[in-house]
């Protein structure tokens, strides 16, 4: 999708087709002229609604308000009714909120998260044929916007929607696809690509680094597992940020096998792995001046022979022994050994992991949110805060000492299963916080997006199946931190 910025009036430019935002029901703004027509239609203005006029050549589509998370989900909803029709190009005015131009970035975040749809296993393909996308900057409310700053926000918007479209390509594909190795392929294409550093960690050296409860969990597989690492170090960085991802291929339980129902879908278990490739894409295209590291233990949980079992006990990288007790509690595994490394490698000023970890968050908060959690409120509100701004759903979640207690050992260190079925998204975030070292315990989120990576329909400017979450809320929170380092100096 290209875009092009004029000053000229919507009017006075072409496109095969217009695209009206219809803001708060009010028809009689200045932009609508098929009032009527609309009334006719039964076009009543709800958020998301579309009402295509054929013989006008123009799209309405409704939204709440001129917020930015109103105006992204009303762009993509404009272009996913545009599927499946011949339209080409599309001409648009610009929507501000009171002058704020992070509405036009979300307007184009719509329109290319909206356009995608993943048609990697379809015959016949049925991608949006939208190619041009002008924007004129005539107003909604009559304001003047600044054609510079306008152009580096859709500038920045292309880059976000783009690499969250690549999580979530990466995302869809199959296990018998996209496996560790292929994962790895897929993180060196787009480093050299970026221009990022692409190190990987093979079974020879996952064993040099004692990842041991990494390599259990990956034992059963005939694929073998690898641990990535990408790094985005610019020249006189100030701030160290390193993200960690949950990059299971395939989860299909291990020996504690998950039911036929709850196991599809597992091929989504990878979302935090390909959401931190993904995040580290737009970093290094939006060349931000901040060092970011991406980890990425990319395995897959299977049964045979050799599985690892209920009853283990594992040492991790730190030397804590896991009692093992249900292996389908394997992503804290991998996540304790990468988190380790991590921070053996890199000594960070914030370290974020995001992993599809648990159920249990799903039922807490709902398909749409992340749980947010951490030994720092500061942190986690910051996390909740920026997914917010960029228009993904987050909440915090408590860690409490009667919960810490649930995941006690009698004969290891730690159990990785909590002794009771309740408040798991807050016992696996609190086995996580014994495998972050006391310089990191206040740095430190974990973002549990077992909800939003995957949904099987639908939602906002959502396709069904992966939606990249993940992306978006950590761009615009390292964006963010470049701002504060820069008001600081
Ligand atoms: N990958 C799953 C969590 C998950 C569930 C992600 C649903 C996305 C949607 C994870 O590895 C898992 O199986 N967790 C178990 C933990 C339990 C055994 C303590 C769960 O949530 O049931
Ligand atoms: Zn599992
Ligand atoms: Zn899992």
């Amino acid at each position: 999708m290209n875009f092009e910025l004029t000053v000229l009036p919507v009017l006075d430019i072409s496109g095969d087709l217009e695209v009206i935002i219809v803001v708060d029901a009010n028809l009689k703004h200045r932009f609508v002229q098929d009032k009527k027509l609309l009334t006719k239609a039964g076009f009543s203005c709800k958020q998301d609604e579309t009402c295509l006029l054929v013989e006008k050549n123009r799209l309405y589509v409704g939204a709440t308000s001129l917020k930015s998370s109103d105006i992204r989900r009303a762009a993509a909803n404009a272009i996913k009714r545009l599927m499946g029709t011949t339209y080409k190009s599309v001409k648009v005015a610009t929507y501000t909120n009171k002058g704020c131009t992070y509405t036009l970035r979300a307007m184009v975040e719509g329109f290319i998260l909206g356009g995608y749809s993943f048609e990697t296993y379809k015959s016949k393909k049925n991608e949006s044929k939208i190619k041009e996308i002008s924007i004129s900057l005539e107003e909604y409310s009559e304001l003047d916007i600044d054609i510079e700053k306008a152009s580096l926000l859709v500038h920045k918007a292309q880059i976000t929607a783009d690499a969250t479209n690549f999580t979530r390509d990466i995302v869809n594909t199959t296990p018998d696809d996209c496996y560790p190795d292929v994962m790895a392929s897929i993180a060196e294409g787009m480093a050299e690509d970026t221009g990022l550093k692409c190190t990987i960690l093979k079974s020879k050296e996952l064993k040099e680094e004692k990842m041991e409860t990494l390599l259990a969990v990956a034992r059963a597989s005939r694929h073998k597992p690898r641990v990535i690492h990408l790094t985005h170090k610019p020249k006189n960085a100030k701030v160290k940020v390193t993200l960690v991802g949950k990059g299971l291929t395939y989860d299909s339980g291990g020996l504690s096998l998950k039911p036929a129902d709850y196991m599809v879908t597992m091929k989504s278990d990878k979302s935090g792995g390909s959401a931190v490739m993904g995040i580290m894409k737009a970093v290094a295209e939006l060349k931000l001046p901040i060092e970011v590291h991406g980890f990425v233990g990319a395995v897959e949980n299977m049964i045979g022979g050799d599985a690892y079992k209920p009853d283990d006990v594992l040492v991790a990288k730190n030397g804590k022994t896991i009692e093992i007790r249900n292996t389908d509690a394997e992503g804290r595994l991998v996540l304790a050994d990468v988190l380790c490394y991590a921070q053996q490698e890199v000594k960070a000023d914030y370290i974020f992991d995001f992993a599809t970890l648990t159920g249990a968050s799903v039922v807490a908060v709902g398909h749409y949110t992340s749980s947010v959690m951490g030994n720092n409120k500061e942190v986690q509100n910051l996390v909740v805060k920026e997914a917010q701004n960029a228009g993904e759903l987050a909440t915090a979640l408590d860690f409490n000492d009667y919960l810490k207690k649930t995941i006690k050992s009698e004969i290891a260190d730690i159990c990785n299963i909590s002794d009771t079925r309740y408040g798991g998204a807050i016992t696996a975030g609190q086995f996580l916080s014994e495998f972050v070292d006391k310089r990191h315990a206040d740095k430190w989120a974990h973002i549990d997006i077992a909800g939003p990576a995957f949904v099987e329909h639908a939602w906002g400017e959502n396709p069904h199946g992966a939606s990249g979450a993940g992306v978006r809320m950590m761009v615009k929170l390292i964006e963010n931190l470049v701002r504060k380092t820069d008001s600081n100096n």
